[in-house]
């Protein structure tokens, strides 16, 4: 499993009884998360007094129950200076996957050594389905320029709140609204090239249009699309996906299929997860990692 194993400001203190416990910053919250199988004694003093806790409903959703918590707050990721602006709002969300944190690290080191190697050559990476643009941010802090790709125009906006709390609001990131198939399609027409692509799709979502995103229909069709929007010497090629059931080889397969067949380079594909304070790890997703 990948561990995201730099947070200091973020941490799983425990889990149990399908909810975790969570420090984010000086706050304590309890979400729930559906891998949390077991039902350990909750002896943590947070279990009894959080921040706030999200109580999912049986009908799907769920609400907040706040005790003391800040309309917003921020977390910093230390190893590469990212801020993020957090709040609590639907579907138990706070704006941060921190387990992406271990993805961030793996591609950051990459674009820093081709730079290293390569002084004048300038890194193109697109990042779709980019959310709170904690990819994106790593990404421009490693030295690359960043097309940020997102249905949501609340969504790029804290992206780049999140830019400007990094010191990044300078950095070459180009923020779209758009729906990413179409986004690709167009790239495609008008000849542009990337050198890294990143993507974390929903398992179901919308683009600006209502376009319709089904990850078991649209994945495929989206990456062939995108390994044609590679340049000739790409340098790595990302998946990560939250999709019950979709296991980590499902990734590698994808990427084989359409990355490798045409770069040759190598995929490996694995869970991608938390460290607890117990010393145990929570699963958190999986993720597909080509490079050269
Ligand atoms: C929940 S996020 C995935 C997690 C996130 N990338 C992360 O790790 O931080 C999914 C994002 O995909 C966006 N989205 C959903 N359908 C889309 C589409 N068809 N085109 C572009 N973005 C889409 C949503 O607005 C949302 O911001």
């Amino acid at each position: 499993m990948w561990l995201a194993d730099n947070w200091k400001n973020y941490e799983v203190i425990d889990t149990s009884g399908g909810e975790k416990l969570e420090r984010w910053g000086d706050y304590m919250l309890i979400r729930p998360d559906p891998q949390v199988i077991w039902n350990t004694k909750r002896e943590h003093y947070g279990w009894k007094k959080p921040n706030a806790h999200y109580h999912r409903s049986n009908k799907g959703g769920g609400e907040w129950e706040f005790f003391d918590l800040p309309k917003q707050w921020e977390i910093t990721y230390e190893p590469l200076a990212l801020t993020f602006g957090l709040k609590p709002f639907s579907f138990k969300h706070t704006g941060l996957f921190p387990e992406q944190a271990a993805n961030w690290d793996w591609f950051s080191d990459i674009i820093k050594t081709t730079r290293e190697n390569d002084p004048g050559r300038k890194l193109k990476v697109l990042n779709l389905f980019a959310y709170t643009g904690g990819a994106t941010l790593a990404a421009a802090r490693a030295g690359a320029e960043v097309t940020h790709v997102d249905a949501s125009k609340g969504m790029v906006a804290w992206a780049k709140e999140n830019a400007m709390l990094s010191g990044l609001d300078g950095a070459p990131i180009r923020w779209l609204v758009d729906d990413c198939q179409k986004f690709v399609d167009r790239e495609l027409r008008r000849g542009n090239h990337y050198d890294a692509i990143i993507m974390d799709p929903p398992s179901y979502g919308r683009g600006p249009g209502g376009e319709i995103w089904k990850i078991e229909d649209a994945i495929h069709p989206l990456v062939k699309s995108c390994a044609m929007l590679l340049s000739d010497n790409p340098v790595f090629f990302l998946i990560n996906s939250y999709t019950t059931g979709f296991a980590p080889g499902v990734l590698s397969y994808l990427i084989n299929i359409e990355v490798v067949s045409k770069f040759g380079g190598s995929v490996v594909s694995d869970e991608v997860g938390l460290p607890v304070s117990n010393g145990l790890a929570l699963p958190c997703g999986s993720s597909g990692r080509w490079q050269k």
